[in-house]
């Protein structure tokens, strides 16, 4: 498995690829691959004959007072991890490369609507950054299918949007979230949790499935059972961002007619920001 850094080779060898007429499928990361990351590429594997993962910690997706700096950077353990998960090729550009003017005269992607809201609110242009960065790679590796965790709802709807929207000729695949045995869903950020926190993360994931079966059950007053679960959140110990209840493809606030509906929670343990979701048809 080779690891290129440059656009210039990245392009001759997907170039040789496509004149063997092979599929291209693209995940795009961050590095500090967990096995969630790894159930994206094993995705990706089945949709396509090729499989690219990115390596980019993005800066314009990062707020002023977030974790750039101390994102960790591991890309020896990730390559091992890729290898051996039958990745064909990982791209792992510097900053330079993807926004060669510097990020301020980078040209900008905005995803009206599904941006706004949830995760948006309390992160502002988090996903302009995600569209912006998304766009390069997928111009620059032009794959035919691309897969996206769902643990990131609303970054994968912002991505099929734009996608839409922009007529990509991007299948865009959504993978189930991947969780540790007590149901907190693997993230790169679950590293910096001490082990007290850690003792506490689950209960994001408890409470979204407590919630859920409320709403499996027939309970529709969405605003005070979002309320009751942001209540539950931060008396297990967190500190609650967001609780809500959403419409699954229009990430507006559900209403009783809908019938997919996924709820939406973001908490911090300290300095780390967790996010998870989980979605019910009714
Ligand atoms: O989900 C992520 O790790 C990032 O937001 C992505 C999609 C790689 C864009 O930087």
């Amino acid at each position: 498995m080779r690891t290129v850094h440059s656009l210039k080779e990245l392009r001759a060898i997907l170039s040789g690829y496509r004149q063997q007429e092979k599929t291209i499928g693209l995940v795009p990361t961050m590095g500090n691959l967990h096995e969630g990351h790894i159930s994206l590429i094993r995705k990706a594997a089945e949709a396509a004959d090729i499989v690219v993962t990115t390596i980019f910690v993005n800066p314009m997706q990062f707020g002023a007072n977030e974790d750039l700096d101390t994102y960790p950077r591991t890309l020896l353990s990730d390559q091992d991890k890729l290898s051996e998960a039958g990745n064909s090729l990982v791209f792992a550009p510097s900053a330079e490369e993807i926004y060669p003017d510097g990020l301020a005269q980078h040209t900008r992607v905005i995803v009206p609507d599904v941006s706004d809201g949830h995760c948006g609110a309390s992160r502002p242009k988090h996903f302009e950054g995600v569209a912006t960065v998304v766009s390069v790679l997928f111009n620059m590796i032009q794959p035919d299918v691309a897969v996206f965790g769902e643990k990131d709802f609303q970054q994968l709807a912002v991505i099929r949007k734009m996608t839409r929207d922009l007529m990509m000729p991007i299948e865009i695949i959504g993978a189930p979230t991947v969780r540790e045995d007590d149901g907190l869903a693997k993230s790169s950020r679950n590293g910096y949790l001490s082990a007290e926190e850690r003792a506490i993360a689950p209960a994001i994931y408890q409470i979204l499935e407590a919630t859920a079966a409320k709403i499996a059950d027939g309970r529709c007053d969405f605003l005070a059972l979002a309320q009751e679960a942001g209540d539950s959140l931060n008396n297990a110990g967190l500190y609650l961002d967001y609780f809500n209840i959403a419409n699954s493809q229009t990430l507006k606030p559900a209403v009783p007619e809908d019938q997919d509906i996924t709820l939406m929670a973001a908490a911090y343990l300290g300095a780390t920001r967790l996010i998870d979701n989980i979605s019910v048809t009714r």
